[in-house]
C-alpha cells in the first residue's frame, strides 16, 4: 500500500485556472495516477481519482460517505475548518448531505417529480420558454447567451418544473451563484446571501399549495404531510435544488452554442433530428461539473493501491475519468480552437447505457447520481435547435479563450458567451 507524503501535494487551483475549461492540471493529475492528494481552495487536502474503473468504485463504496458531520470528529479539513460557516454545504440536510435510508427517503419523493417520464408533461412549457427566449433575442443583432438567453430561459422553466414563482426562482439562483463562487464562507456578502436564498426559499415554501399541481415543491410538501420529509428538508432541499438547477445548466447551454457554432457536423445533426444524441454527446465531451461531489472515507482503505485514511476527502475527476483509455496518452487531447484546451478525446458514445463501464460520468453515478440530468438534457435538447434554426448565421463575437470561467471545484462554464445573431430571420 502507497503512502502519500501531503507536503508535495500540488494545489488545484492556482493562477490561470479560471482561464481554461480543462486546465493542465487535469491532464497533469491524470498522468500521475489513478488517484492523486490535492489541495483544495484553503489548502483543505482531498484524494482526486482520474480513472474510470477507480471513478466507478468510488461512487458505490459504501465506505464513502456525502455527509461532512459523521466525518468531523475524525479531523477532516471540511468537516471541522470549513463547515461552521459552510451552512448549504453542510447543515442544509439536503441530499448531497445525506447517505442510506434518510437520502433513499428524500430522493424517492424529488426524484420521481424529475424523471424523464414526468418531465414529459412539462415539455410544452419548455417549449414555450425556449420561444420566449428566441423572440426577446431577434431584437438583438449581438448577445451574451448566457446573461440573455439561457439564464432567462432557465429560471422559467425551473419556475415551473419546480413550482416557485419565477421571482423568487431568479432571487434564489442570483445569491446561489455567490454561495457558489470561489468567495470565502466567512465574508459578510456570502452570509447575507445565504440569509437570503433561505428566506426565499421559505417565503417560496409558505406561499405554495400542496393540494395543486405536480412539481416538485408540492410533491415536497405532500410528503411532508405523509411525514417523509420535514420542513427544514424541504427548505435545503429547494435551495440545493435550484443551485444545481443553475449555473450548470446555463453553462452548459451557452458553452454548447459556441461548441455547435464551429460544429457543422454536430450542427447538421442537432437540425436533423438528433438532438438528443447531440446534447449527450456535449454533456459528456464538457462535463459542465468537471468533479463529482465530495465523499469521505468512514474508515481506512485502498483506492488503486493508495491508503486513504479515514476522514479524508475524496473526489472524482469526470473531466478525465470520462475519456480514460485516452486522455493519458493523448497529447493533442487539450487542442480546441473553440473552448480553449477543451477536451476532444472521449471515446463516450452518446445515449450508452450508464453501467459500470459504459456511458459517461458527467451526471454522477451510484445512489447519488444527479437527479436532474433529463431536466438539464431536455432544456439543452430544445433550446439549442430552436436558437440555430432561428439564427443560422450565429457566430461567437469574443473567443471562449478570452472571457473568464466559473472556477472552483462546482460547475465550470463561461460567465459569458458572447455571440453576433446575424443571419436573423425576421
Ligand atoms: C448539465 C447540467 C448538470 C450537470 C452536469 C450536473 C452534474 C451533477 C453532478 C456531477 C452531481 C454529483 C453526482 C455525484 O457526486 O455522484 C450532481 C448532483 C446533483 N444535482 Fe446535478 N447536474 C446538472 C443539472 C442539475 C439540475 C437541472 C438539477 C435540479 C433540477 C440538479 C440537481 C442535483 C442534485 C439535487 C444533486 C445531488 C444528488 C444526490 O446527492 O443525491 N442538477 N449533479
Amino acid at each position: 500500500m502507497r503512502q502519500e507524503d501531503a507536503t508535495t501535494c500540488p494545489r488545484l487551483i492556482t493562477e490561470g485556472y479560471r482561464d481554461r475549461v480543462h486546465p493542465e492540471i487535469y491532464d497533469e493529475l491524470a498522468r500521475q495516477g489513478p488517484v492523486r492528494r490535492v489541495l483544495l481552495l484553503g489548502d483543505v487536502p482531498a484524494w482526486v481519482v482520474t480513472t474510470r474503473a477507480e471513478a466507478d468504485d468510488v461512487y458505490r463504496d459504501p465506505r464513502l460517505v456525502k455527509d461532512p458531520l459523521r466525518v468531523a470528529a475524525l479531523g477532516q479539513a471540511i468537516g471541522t475548518r470549513r463547515v461552521p460557516e459552510d451552512l448549504p454545504a453542510v447543515a442544509g440536510r439536503q441530499l448531497m448531505n445525506l447517505d442510506g435510508e434518510d437520502h433513499a427517503r428524500v430522493r424517492r419523493v424529488i426524484g420521481k417529480r424529475l424523471s424523464d417520464a414526468a418531465l414529459e408533461r412539462w415539455q410544452p412549457a419548455i417549449d414555450r420558454a425556449v420561444e420566449h427566449r428566441v423572440e426577446a433575442l431577434a431584437a438583438h443583432d449581438s448577445a451574451d447567451l448566457v446573461r440573455d438567453f439561457a439564464t432567462p430561459l432557465v429560471i422559467e422553466v425551473v419556475a415551473c418544473v419546480l413550482g416557485v414563482r419565477e421571482e423568487l426562482t431568479g432571487t434564489i439562483m442570483r445569491h446561489g451563484r455567490r454561495l457558489l463562487g470561489t468567495g470565502s464562507p466567512r465574508s459578510a456578502e456570502w452570509t447575507e446571501s445565504y440569509r437570503l436564498a433561505v428566506e426565499a426559499a421559505d417565503r417560496a415554501v409558505r406561499e405554495r399549495d400542496p393540494d395543486d399541481g405536480d412539481d416538485v415543491l408540492a410533491a415536497m410538501l405532500r410528503g411532508r404531510r405523509d411525514g417523509l420529509l420535514s420542513r427544514r428538508e424541504i427548505t435545503s432541499n429547494l435551495i440545493m435544488l435550484m443551485l444545481g438547477a443553475d449555473l450548470p445548466v446555463v453553462g452548459f447551454i451557452a458553452h454548447g452554442a459556441a461548441v455547435l457554432q464551429d460544429d457543422h457536423r454536430e450542427r447538421a445533426a442537432l437540425l436533423g433530428g438528433d438532438a438528443a444524441a447531440v446534447v449527450d454527446r456535449l454533456v459528456a465531451k464538457r462535463p459542465p461539473i468537471p468533479f463529482s461531489s465530495w465523499r469521505f472515507a468512514v474508515e481506512d482503505l485502498e483506492i488503486a493501491g493508495q491508503r486513504v485514511a479515514a476522514g479524508d476527502a475524496v473526489l472524482v475527476l469526470t473531466a478525465t475519468a470520462n475519456r480514460d483509455g485516452t486522455a493519458n496518452r493523448d497529447s493533442t487531447a487539450n487542442r480546441d480552437t473553440t473552448a480553449n484546451r477543451d477536451t476532444t478525446a472521449c471515446p463516450v458514445t452518446a445515449g450508452a447505457a450508464r453501467g459500470r463501464s459504459s456511458g459517461h460520468l458527467s451526471f454522477g453515478a451510484g445512489p447519488h447520481r444527479c437527479p436532474g440530468g433529463p431536466l438539464a438534457l431536455r432544456q439543452a435538447a430544445t433550446a439549442l435547435p430552436a436558437l440555430f434554426r432561428r439564427f443560422p448565421g450565429l457566430r461567437l463575437e469574443v473567443p471562449l479563450s478570452e472571457v473568464p470561467w466559473h472556477g472552483g471545484i462546482g460547475p465550470r462554464v463561461p460567465e459569458q458567451v458572447r455571440v453576433r445573431l446575424t443571419g436573423t430571420r425576421s
